[in-house]
């Protein structure tokens, strides 16, 4: 059941980096909401907090880096609070993000269709093999040849392919 009003919720969020020059305050209460299908662009000089700003949203900032304050209410759970386990299922399910780096991104000794297989077998409890039609058919929304891609290496692509793979992945488990 699809839970009424905001999907996502971020309200007083804090960042900061402990590194040994000092303390980076990197977000200083950052507010924002968004409700399902919406889209939201977040527009801001370089530096100005972007990049971790999602990256706090899906719980993946890294030390020296800690979530200090706020809350990121996500289908009406606070996030922040969310052991890893439970965070590790609604990361890539539930919400996914797409990365600027896409061949860093991308493991390189797979093939490409069998990594989409593994991002929607994992969302679907389904085995790789029996996700290989909807593979085919997200490549395809993406704009690339299925067939070509599915059976390639990510040193064989473009870096542009590469990015659309990533963004195929990002869909792949439709998330919310
Ligand atoms: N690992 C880190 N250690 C220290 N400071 C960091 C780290 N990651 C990001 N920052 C700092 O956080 C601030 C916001 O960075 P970022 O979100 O990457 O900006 P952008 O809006 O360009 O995506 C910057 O001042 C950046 O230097
Ligand atoms: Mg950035």
């Amino acid at each position: 059941m699809e839970m009424k009003g905001k999907l996502l919720d971020v309200s007083n969020l804090k960042v900061s980096f402990y590194t040994y020059r000092g303390v980076v305050k990197a977000l200083n209460g950052v507010d924002l909401w968004m409700d399902s299908g919406e889209r939201l662009g977040v527009v801001g000089e370089t530096g100005c907090g972007k990049s971790v700003t999602s990256l706090a949203v899906m719980r993946l900032i890294e030390q020296p880096g800690e979530i200090q304050e706020g809350k990121v209410i996500f289908n009406g759970t606070n996030l922040v609070e969310l052991s890893e386990e439970k965070m590790n299922r609604v990361r890539g399910v539930e919400m996914s993000m797409i990365f600027q780096e896409p061949r860093s991104s991308l493991n390189p000794v797979m093939k490409v269709g069998y990594q989409i297989g593994e991002s929607i077998a994992k969302s679907k409890k389904i085995k790789i093999k029996q996700t290989y039609p909807e593979v085919k058919e997200m490549l395809r929304l993406v704009g690339l040849d299925p067939e070509r891609v599915m059976n390639s290496y990510p040193h064989e692509l473009s870096g542009g392919m590469s990015q659309r793979v990533m963004i195929g992945m990002g869909l792949a488990s439709h998330p919310k």
